[in-house]
């Protein structure tokens, strides 16, 4: 049993609720389905079905042969392979409509409720010993969203879970069993206490959709686990949460805080506070989660919005790096904060990971992925490196492949952009519509008084910033749109049926700008200011982005292809779990990364038009070199700069800048279209009038 002070119980069964209902998201989520992609982000996940998170069912032995599925393949006790694809498979089949990956899902539940167990238990495991409800967690997320998508899944689906659900009862009325340690107990639970919040999304939404006659117990099981769960309100306290560099706090496990600064909990665990809230309606959740963010990204964030953490929080150095998975759980998580507290900069920093951290960790074929990211990767990244950097992940983590490091981003990747899409267009009340995470997509909805409504979004934001609505509704409606929080106001216009431009008026808290349509065909146009933003980083360093793109030094990169290797053993793997698509990569910079920049000289270029709002096709794949349309240039020299194992190491300080040659012209392009990049730069004052005409013709690169 745990006494220990670190897992405050925040609930109380003597605790009375203002009415049986859970507190209303702001912006509340569609069901998975009537949300569809466009445009790039369409591309981008058809090369998802059509790559690694599209085949893993036919050949990756954590799925096609995992115990879930009746094969005996699992990288640990905890079996979370299988549900950590299944979360992100489901997504993907349903947004993009594809029939293939629709039959993996369907005979991967066929498979899963034939052997559900007598009493209810859903999953592999055998033993009382070895049931443990953690892996559950992702998995019911999928299933849930499987359920909104499809009326005959989730006839079956449904009574399969209420079943789990009662066991569940059973079993936590049982001093928490398969959820707190017990002696003999063969798996680790914290995971499972740390992620409660996962669990009881699931049993919100069941308690909401299809309560059954169980919703008694689906509450009880939701106070249950959030009892003894990991407090993040406690986390994200004065005094607790670390805001130092977490090289220089020791590892104590006795004190159970180990389980918060791990990288993935801590993405996962940004949303806790809100998912409580709904069933506690405890309002000092708001503060503790405003808290949680707002400290997690200025003690340990990166700039491309994820999490520094390799595995464990790593403060703000950039040689350190951020898991793959850690990137997709962030994005989740704040697109969840969006709808359920509604503040702008949630959905500002959702669009951010989106749009920069999980792209620049994929192959532009969507076939291999880096375990491990930092935002200064160049020579020798990514290599195998003699020695790792980093806390706990190991020397080929930062190289691209089927599972350069430990296989958890390999099944859980999957998640990122379709979740990002669904979660794109919410409802606002019962009468209107919102377009939250800004991206091309459409949407079939049926609002209030059986008003059925499409909307459809042209556009290539974020690579370019103009939105083109094409809506039509049976009846007057409201229609929103997000306006991110670093618009340019004076540049920025919205318009609807052709009409006169006006200025945006976005709500100060949500960021929305509201619009009454009538019923019929209407057409809005949307065009959002944008501006070079200089974000000051660690040590005199800047990272520099244009909305909401990251912009990094471009590096040449020289690429080596090998076999596919094995996680553990590093050695090639056997050839039944490998296909012809799947190899490891090493990137080696070819071109020079060590270097100052001067601010003051960033100028955005685009190659396309800037007077057209006309939406043209961008090249597929994007996230790749010379793929988007903008890149900025800035003048720059080289310096001095030395390695540290093997990366690029800490900033020369201020003062230990001088340059060591001529001044010369930078180019840089989007982060995520960049493998190997400099994102976080040191800058330095450069007499840039006396030299410029010399310099841009003999150093222009
Ligand atoms: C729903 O799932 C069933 C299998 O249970 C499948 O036959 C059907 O095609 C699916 N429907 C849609 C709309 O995808
Ligand atoms: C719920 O209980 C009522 C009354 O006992 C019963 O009529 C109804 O069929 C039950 N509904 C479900 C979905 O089990
Ligand atoms: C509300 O949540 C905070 C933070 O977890 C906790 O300290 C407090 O006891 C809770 N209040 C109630 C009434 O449960
Ligand atoms: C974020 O946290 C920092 C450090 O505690 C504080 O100075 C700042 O005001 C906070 N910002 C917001 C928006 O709460
Ligand atoms: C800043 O520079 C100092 C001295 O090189 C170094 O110890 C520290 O880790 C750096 N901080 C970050 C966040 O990079
Ligand atoms: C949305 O608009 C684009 C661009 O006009 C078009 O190609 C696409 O087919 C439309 N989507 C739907 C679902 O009508
Ligand atoms: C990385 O290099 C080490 C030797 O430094 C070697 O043992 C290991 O097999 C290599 N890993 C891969 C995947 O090539
Ligand atoms: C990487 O490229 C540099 C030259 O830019 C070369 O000196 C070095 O040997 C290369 N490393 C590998 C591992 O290929
Ligand atoms: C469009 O480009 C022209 C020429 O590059 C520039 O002068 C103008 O400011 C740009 N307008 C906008 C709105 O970006
Ligand atoms: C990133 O790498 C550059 C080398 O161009 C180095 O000067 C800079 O200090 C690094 N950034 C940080 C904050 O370590
Ligand atoms: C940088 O240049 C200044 C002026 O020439 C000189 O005084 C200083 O010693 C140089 N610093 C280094 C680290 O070389």
């Amino acid at each position: 049993m745990h006494s220990s002070r670190w897992l405050i119980a925040t609930i109380c069964f003597t605790c009375t609720f203002a009415a049986d209902e859970l507190l209303p998201f702001v912006f509340q989520p569609l069901p998975l389905g009537s949300v569809k992609p466009e445009g790039w982000l369409r591309d981008q996940m058809q090369l998802m079905s059509d790559g690694l998170a599209g085949h893993e069912h036919d050949f990756y032995q954590f799925v096609a042969d995992s115990s879930w599925l009746g094969g005996d393949q699992e990288y640990s006790s905890l079996n979370e392979g299988f549900p950590y694809w299944f979360n992100g498979i489901v997504p993907l089949a349903y947004g993009l409509d594809d029939a293939r990956l629709k039959g993996q899902v369907t005979d991967a539940v066929d498979y899963l409720l034939a052997h559900q167990a007598d009493d209810g238990w859903i999953g592999p495991e055998t033993t009382v010993q070895t049931r443990n409800f953690w892996a559950r967690y992702p998995l019911f997320l999928g299933l849930i969203q499987l359920a909104e998508a499809n009326a005959t899944e989730s006839a079956r689906v449904v009574p399969a879970l209420h079943k789990f659900m009662t066991l569940m009862h059973s079993m936590l009325a049982d001093n928490y069993a398969g959820y707190t340690p017990h002696d003999g107990d063969v798996f680790d639970a914290s995971w499972g206490q740390v992620r409660s919040h996962d669990m009881i999304i699931t049993l919100q939404w069941l308690y909401e959709n299809h309560p059954e006659n169980n919703s008694q117990v689906l509450l009880d099981n939701m106070n249950y686990i959030n009892e003894k769960a990991y407090d993040w309100a406690y986390w994200f306290s004065n005094d607790v949460f670390i805001t130092a560099d977490l090289d220089t706090v020791p590892i104590d496990l006795t004190t159970r805080m180990f389980p918060y600064e791990h990288g993935v909990s801590a993405g996962q665990g940004l949303k806790a506070g809100a998912v409580v809230r709904r069933f506690t309606n405890n309002d000092t959740l708001l503060q503790s989660t405003r808290d949680g963010v707002n400290w997690t990204f200025t003690y340990h964030g990166a700039a491309s919005g994820t999490i520094i953490a390799d595995e464990r929080l790593a403060g703000l150095s950039p040689l350190r790096g951020s898991e793959l998975c850690t990137a997709v759980e962030t994005m989740y998580s704040m697109s969840y904060l969006y709808q359920a507290i509604g503040d702008n900069d949630f959905a500002d920093k959702s669009e951010l990971a989106a749009f920069n951290a999980l792209p620049v960790m994929m192959t532009p074929d969507w076939w291999a992925h880096q375990y491990m990211a930092e935002p200064n990767q160049t020579k020798p990244y990514s290599l195998n490196l003699t020695e790792s950097p980093f806390w706990n992940v190991n020397t080929v983590g930062q190289t691209f492949g089927l599972e350069p490091n430990y296989p958890c981003c390999t099944v859980n990747h999957p998640q990122g952009y379709p979740k990002f899409l669904s979660a794109s267009i919410v409802k606002v009340g019962d009468i209107g519509l919102g377009h939250a995470l800004l991206s091309p997509a459409s949407a079939y909805v049926t609002l209030a008084n059986s008003n059925d409504v499409f909307v459809n979004c042209s556009t290539n934001y974020p690579f370019e910033n103009v939105l083109q609505y094409t809506i039509r509704a049976n009846s007057a409606f409201d229609f929103y749109v997000r306006v991110p929080g670093w618009y340019v106001d004076k540049d920025s216009s919205i318009s609807v049926n052709g009409g006169k431009s006006g200025p945006l008026a976005p709500d100060p808290s949500t960021g929305m700008h509201k619009l009454s349509l009538d019923g019929g065909d209407s057409t809005v146009t949307y065009t959002l200011g944008v501006g070079i933003v200089v974000e000051q980083r660690a040590n005199d360093t800047v990272a520099v982005r244009y909305g909401s793109l990251l912009y990094a030094v471009d590096v040449t990169e020289s690429v080596q292809i090998l076999p596919p290797t094995d996680y553990g053993s590093q050695q090639t793997l056997a050839s039944k779990y490998v296909t012809p698509q799947t190899h490891d990569y090493r990137i080696n910079g070819t071109s020079p990364w060590a270097v100052a920049i001067d601010p003051s000289t960033l100028r955005y270029t685009s190659k396309s038009s800037n007077t057209s709002t006309a939406i043209n096709p961008l090249p597929n794949p994007i996230f790749t070199s010379g793929a988007p349309p903008g890149s900025i240039t800035v003048s720059a020299c080289s310096i001095e700069w030395g390695y540290f194992k093997g990366v690029p190491a800490n900033p020369p300080l201020k003062g230990n800048r001088n340059c060591t040659g001529d001044v010369f012209e930078v180019k840089m392009i989007p982060y995520g279209a960049a493998k190997l990049h400099m994102a976080e730069l040191p800058v330095t004052s450069l007499d840039v009038a006396s030299s410029e005409s010399e310099f841009f013709d003999q150093h222009q690169y």
